[in-house]
C-alpha cells in the first residue's frame, strides 16, 4: 500500500510510529535532507526526514530548524490552510528531525511556471503569500511550491520561518496591492489574539509575539504588501 492509498490519520500514524530507512540524500539540498521510507504494519510511506544534527548552522537562526518545520505544518493546520504536508517531530536514524510526508508532483512545475496558466490555482497562491507574511518566511523559492495530479499547491521547506525580525523573502509578490478576501482575513483574525499552543511551544517567546504583531499588521490593512524595494525575494529564485 502506497501512500495516496491511505487516510490522513494513517498517514499520521506511519509518520509517528513506524521504521524510517533512508533511501538517499535529496539532491540540491543545503542541509541534509533524506528521501526516507516508513513502515509499520505491512504499510509504507515515503517522507522527508530533516535531522537536526545535519542543519548547517546560520548565523540569523539558532539551531533546531527542523522545530520551525513542525511549527509552520501546525500553524497552517490551526489556521485551516492545509497546505503543509503532515509534518511530525520525531527521533530517527540520524536523530531528532522532522518528518514530512512526501508530495509527489512534477519536479520541472513550480510557481513561475505555474503561475500564468493556472489561473485557478490563485487562491491557493494568495492563502500560500499570506501565511508568509504571517509565518515571516525567509526561503519562499519557487520550486518550494509543488502542485499536485489534483491541483492541490502545497508548501515546503518552512526551517528558516518565525525569525522575530521582520525579513520575509518570498516569489509571490503578484497579489502586492490587492486586497485580502474576507475569508482569508477570518483566518488571520485569531491570531491576532493568540498563536497556537502547540505553535508557540517550538518557538521562543519573542517569536510568538512577533507572530501577532504580524497578524495584527496584516488584519489591519487588509492588504498584500508590495516590496518597491525588490530585496525580499530568495536567493537562488527557484
Ligand atoms: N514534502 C515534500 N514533498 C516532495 N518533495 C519534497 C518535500 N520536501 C522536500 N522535497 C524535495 O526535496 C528538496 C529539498 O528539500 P528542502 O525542504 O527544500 O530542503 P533544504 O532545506 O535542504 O533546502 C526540495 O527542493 C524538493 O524537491
Ligand atoms: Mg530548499
Amino acid at each position: 500500500m502506497s501512500t495516496h492509498e491511505l487516510d490522513g490519520d494513517q498517514q499520521l500514524e506511519i509518520l509517528l510510529r513506524g521504521e524510517i530507512a533512508i533511501t538517499m540524500r535529496m539532491p540540491y539540498s543545503s542541509n541534509a535532507t533524506y528521501l526516507v521510507s516508513i513502515a509499520l504494519d505491512g504499510k509504507t510511506i515515503q517522507a522527508i526526514y530533516k535531522p537536526m544534527s545535519g542543519e548547517r548552522p546560520l548565523w540569523d537562526f539558532e539551531p533546531g530548524l527542523h522545530r520551525r518545520e513542525v511549527a509552520a505544518y501546525r500553524l497552517s493546520e490551526a489556521m485551516g490552510l492545509g497546505f503543509v504536508p503532515t509534518t511530525v517531530l520525531r527521533d530517527g536514524p540520524s536523530g531528532e528531525g522532522s518528518v514530512q510526508l512526501l508530495i509527489e508532483s512534477d519536479p520541472d512545475e513550480h510557481y513561475f511556471t505555474i503561475f500564468e496558466q493556472r489561473q485557478d490555482l490563485h487562491e491557493q497562491f494568495r492563502a500560500m503569500c499570506m501565511f508568509d507574511i504571517l509565518a515571516n518566511n525567509t526561503d519562499r523559492k519557487s520550486g518550494h511550491v509543488l502542485v499536485d495530479k489534483n491541483s492541490r499547491v502545497w508548501g515546503i521547506d518552512h526551517g528558516v520561518c518565525f525569525a522575530a525580525d521582520f525579513k520575509l523573502r518570498t516569489v509571490i509578490w503578484e497579489f502586492g496591492g490587492e486586497e485580502i478576501s474576507q475569508q482569508l482575513l477570518e483566518k488571520i483574525e485569531p491570531i491576532t489574539q493568540t498563536v497556537p499552543l502547540e505553535v508557540a511551544t517550538l518557538l521562543s517567546e519573542q517569536e510568538v509575539v512577533a507572530i501577532t504583531e504580524r497578524a495584527k499588521w496584516l488584519f489591519k490593512g487588509a492588504q498584500f504588501p508590495v516590496d518597491p524595494s525588490g530585496r525580499h525575494y530568495p536567493w537562488p529564485l527557484v
